[in-house]
């Protein structure tokens, strides 16, 4: 890269002990609330059992590559979305920052969820929630109010475990890479990998739970025939990698120089593919036990997916079994686990952005973004209407907002023409090459993503979201797209804290020309 100005120390980032801690920290991001809650009812929704080809072709077809393609910005341009993005192309720094603020927004509720889960764990001890479990939850706990409105009336139960949930967060960020988020994940991963295990065996031994399991894999082969079976696997994958986040790149960064980039992608995408199955399993196994408790089929029974799912039908199925309450605290235990591996990695995805930008100590970064996000998401979201604001940021963050930056960054490689760079770096530190077959697929990628979100922007400009009031929808919805926006466009405005030029991009462009020529003459790749 270009002349130096005034030499500045090289940067010391911060590092995974090696690549099991990554893989790990990779799978704790992507194994989340998705897996447990979103996978199993979007599976038995969209052709039961013949879902899973459509799930794998997206996965193969869109995941894998998208995977790379994080992890190759990330190890070779190393940094944060905002560093990696601007050494990309100058311009896409804005892209990076459109990430951040996307983790930013969605960082704000994915606490909450966390913190209902820590209140569950608690209650399942007593059953507190057995005798109407939908009451208890809507009416009792959260205190939802009718009106869908913005409010300040905090509640109590909701804002303490919230704050907990804060407060581990940012002690763990501030604890650093190593000491912190990788020892959150290597522990707690495994954990949440056994815990599971257990409850999907307890699952299948309940009465009637083989019952929840054919209905879930049944294939329904027609559904393969409708194009929103496949952009749900599409958005299934996209959404459970957690991709276009910024996470990936940042947890690439942190990499040492010589290290595999390419094998980890696969065990983290089959990793997390394989949580979702066995979460299919533990989630159905338990439905199938409450249609038959309830003598109904179960195809009778709502609440299969989501918020639902967890807190007023997985109570339902707690209350009602023997051993009840130990299923029930192991399950809330393991959505707390699951969501917390997911949020740090959220979080620090923040932190490394404005440590990269303004030269902030990991640590000061840490408090100060936790600070921050703490005090929005107790003030948004641990109030009586907190559920219809969740909501409603959720779908235009989540639904637009991921498939957005995921098209922006995409942009970035081809208009820097940077992909060819990025698959020979990924070729010449990996074990397992990427050629041309994977540029082509992330380009194809790219032109679905563009569909997915014009028809999203269509579908919530023309039929609104759950019926809310259409200034409700402009203020919260569209306001969090604006939100958006304005942080790509204002934070690449800022001067960075030194000069980002210098940085010594390993192997060189020389060395990748070589081996490619060299891989050539062997008539490889
Ligand atoms: N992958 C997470 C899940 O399955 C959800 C998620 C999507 C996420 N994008 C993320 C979590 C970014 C953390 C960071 O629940």
């Amino acid at each position: 890269m270009t002349a130096s100005t005034g030499a500045p120390a090289p940067e010391q980032r911060e590092k995974w002990s090696g690549q099991t801690a990554f893989i790990l920290a990779a799978v704790g991001s992507a194994v989340g609330l998705g897996n447990i809650w979103r996978f199993p009812g979007q599976a038995y929704e969209s052709g039961g059992g013949a879902f899973m080809i459509p799930y794998l072709i997206a996965l193969v077809t869109a995941g894998i590559p998208l995977l790379l393609l994080e992890n190759g910005i990330g190890h070779r341009f190393r940094g944060s979305a905002p560093l990696a993005l601007r050494r990309v192309h100058k311009r896409a720094e804005g892209v990076g920052w459109f990430q951040i603020a996307v983790s930013f927004v969605i960082g704000l509720y994915y606490t909450v969820v966390i913190a209902w889960a820590v209140s569950f764990f608690f209650f399942s001890f007593n059953l507190d929630y057995a005798e109407d479990p939908a009451g208890f939850f809507i009416g009792e706990y959260l205190q939802l109010g009718d009106e869908v409105k913005l409010g300040f009336d905090i509640v109590p139960g909701v804002m303490w475990p919230l704050l907990a949930i804060w407060a581990i967060a940012i002690i763990v960020l501030a604890l650093g890479v190593h000491n912190g988020v990788e020892r959150l994940n290597v522990v707690g991963i495994p954990l949440l990998v056994v815990t599971f295990i257990v409850l999907a065996v307890r699952a299948m031994m309940l009465d009637g739970a083989m019952d929840g399991i054919e209905a879930l894999f049944t294939p329904d082969f027609s559904a393969l025939a409708d194009i929103n079976v496949w952009i749900a696997a599409y958005g299934q994958v996209f959404f459970s990698l957690s991709l276009a986040y910024g996470v990936m790149i940042t947890y690439a960064s942190y990499r040492k120089k010589r290290s595999n980039m390419t094998a980890p992608a696969f065990v983290v995408a089959f990793g997390n593919c394989s949580f979702s199955l066995l979460a299919g399993f533990a989630v159905f196994g338990a439905i199938g036990f409450l249609a038959h408790e309830q003598g109904v089929s179960v195809a009778e029974l709502d609440g299969l997916t989501g918020v639902s799912l967890s807190f007023i039908t997985f109570p339902a199925v707690i209350a009602q079994m023997p051993g009840g309450p130990i299923f029930g605290a192991a399950f809330f235990a393991s959505l707390v686990i699951a969501g917390l591996t997911s949020l740090i990695s959220l979080l620090q995805t923040i932190s490394a952005a404005l440590q990269d930008k303004f030269g902030w100590h990991p640590r000061g970064s840490a408090v100060a973004v936790g600070l921050i996000m703490a005090t929005l998401s107790v003030l948004g979201f641990s109030t009586t209407t907190g559920l219809y604001l969740l909501d409603t940021v959720d779908q235009w963050s989540n639904q637009l907002g991921i498939v957005a930056g995921a098209i922006g960054m995409v942009a970035a490689v081809m208009i820097a023409r940077r992909g060819r760079e990025i698959a020979l770096h990924l070729s010449a530190v990996s074990t397992l090459g990427v050629g041309r077959a994977w540029r082509v697929l992330v380009v194809g990628v790219s032109l679905l993503l563009t569909y997915m979100l014009v028809r999203k922007t269509v579908e919530l400009a023309t039929q609104g979201y759950e019926g809310y009031p259409g200034e409700y929808l402009a203020v919260f919805g569209w306001g969090t797209a604006g939100f958006l926006v304005l942080i790509a466009i204002v934070l690449p405005l800022m001067p960075w804290h030194r000069a980002i030029a210098e940085f010594d991009a390993w192997p060189t462009e020389g060395q990748l020309e070589e081996a490619a020529a060299g891989a050539a003459r062997k008539g490889g790749a």
